[in-house]
Parts: structure tokens; sequence; C-alpha cells
């Protein structure tokens, strides 16, 4: 069982897996997200991955069985026996009781950004096609254009769901089914919220005092 996790939430484009790429050394917990997992199982052709797709490219939320069982066996795994930073997990309240059950959720993260600045946010996103490191056509350049500043990739890849379309579909799954899980959190005493519409360095350093 997992101990001593955290939850990094908030809408789609708020930074979550920025400052979780970010966080994840000072922490020492790995970067649990289920974006990343279920696209990796698209990318490899698997019954999830087929199943996830056509809910991730409209928009929506995968449901709740697929997500729950996908996080049970991450969890298995050596590297997070000792906690980890879940990244876009939970998104429902089934989600969050089942998480409930199988690790221990000390802090959880509420990166908070105005809908009107994610459109922008995810539509400049783009990531290392090696190391997968999250950068943005504006507000978060490389240091050298061209040249990923953690592995010196020169090749970088879209999402296929970054666009105003499906954007607009996951703000309002967002709204619909993810945001009640704040007031959830928050009657724990565990909701932890931050403005997130500032530069990034200033967000991680909030975080990490938030953590300490
Ligand atoms: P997922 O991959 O989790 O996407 P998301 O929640 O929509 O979040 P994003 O990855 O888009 O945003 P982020 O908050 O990580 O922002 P980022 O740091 O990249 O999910 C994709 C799909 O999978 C879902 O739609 C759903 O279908 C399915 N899914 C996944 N998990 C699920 C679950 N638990 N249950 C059911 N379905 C699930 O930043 C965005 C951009 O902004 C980047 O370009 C970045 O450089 C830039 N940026 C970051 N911070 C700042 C800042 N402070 N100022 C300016 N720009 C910034």
């Amino acid at each position: 069982m997992a101990m001593d996790s955290i939850v990094l939430f908030g809408p789609p484009g708020a930074g979550k897996g920025t400052q979780a790429q970010r966080i994840t050394e000072s922490t020492g917990l790995p970067q649990v997200s289920t974006g990343d997992m279920l696209r990796a199982a698209v990318g490899s052709g698997t019954a999830v991955g087929l199943e996830a797709k056509r809910y991730m490219d409209a928009g929506k939320l995968v449901p709740d069985n697929v997500i729950i069982q996908l996080i049970i066996e991450r969890l298995k795994k050596d590297d997070a026996k000792g906690g980890v930073m879940f990244d876009g997990f939970p998104r429902t309240i089934p989600q969050a009781e089942a998480l409930s059950q199988i690790a221990y959720v000390s802090h959880v993260i509420s990166i908070n950004v105005p809908d009107a600045k994610i459109v922008e946010r995810i539509c400049g996103r783009f990531t290392c096609k090696t190391c997968g490191f999250v950068y943005h056509e504006v507000f978060n350049p490389p240091l050298v254009i061209g040249s990923c500043d953690h592995c010196n990739e020169t090749d970088f890849k879209k999402r296929a769901d970054d666009n105003e379309d499906t954007v607009i579909s996951r703000l309002e799954a967002y709204h619909n089914q993810t945001s009640p899980l704040a007031e959830w959190y928050k009657s724990k005493g565990i909701l932890c919220e931050i403005d997130g519409d500032r530069n990034i360095e200033e967000i991680t350093q909030d975080i990490l005092e938030a953590l300490n």
C-alpha cells in the first residue's frame, strides 16, 4: 500500500504536469499521470487503449472502472511503495473513494486557473518526444529553441486532444464531474489552494511550501 501520496488537482491545462515534473525531485515521489498512462495504452493498441481513445478524443472522462484498475496495477509497482504524486487522478468522487481504500493522501494541491486562460495554454502546449518534458510556445519555451532543456532532443510532439473543440468538452467534464472533488477534499482538511495564474516558478515555490 502506498503511503503519504499527494494529488495535483485542477482543470485541464492548469499546470499539473508542469508542476509535477518540477517537484518530483524535491518530494522524491514518482509522478503518476493517468493521462500519460492512457496515452501509452492508446499508443500500444491495448484493449484499455482502444476503449479509452474514443473518450479522450471526445474530451470525455474515461469510465471509472478502467481508471481505478489502472491505478491499482500501478500502485503495486515497487517505486510506489513510499507514496506517489497523482497527476490528473482522481477526477470523480467514485475515483476518490476508491483511492481512499488503497493509498493515504496527505495533501491535495488544487491549482486554480480561470477558464479564459485554459484554451491558450493547451493550444500552445508541446512536449519533448523523448523525455516528455512539457513546454509552451509562448509561456514556457525551451531555453534553446528547438532543443529540449533536459535531454537535448530536437523532436517534439503535440497531443491529439489539444485542440479548441476538445478543450471545451474537457472543461465541461472538469466543471461537472471533477470540480466537486475540491469540496470533498476540503471537508477532509487536506485541500491546499494555489493561484495557478502566475509564473511557473512562483507556483512551484508555493506548492513546495504547502507540502512542507
Ligand atoms: P490528462 O492528460 O490528465 O489531461 P488534463 O487533465 O486535461 O490536463 P492536461 O495534461 O491537459 O494539463 P496539465 O494541468 O497537466 O497542464 P500542463 O502542465 O501540461 O487527461 C487527458 C484525457 O485522459 C482526459 O480528457 C480524459 O479523457 C482521460 N483521463 C485522464 N485521467 C483520467 C481520469 N482520472 N479519469 C477519467 N479520464 C481520465 O500545462 C499546460 C500548458 O500550459 C503547457 O504548455 C505548459 O507549458 C503551460 N503552463 C503551465 N503552467 C503555466 C503557467 N503558470 N503559466 C503559463 N503557462 C503555463
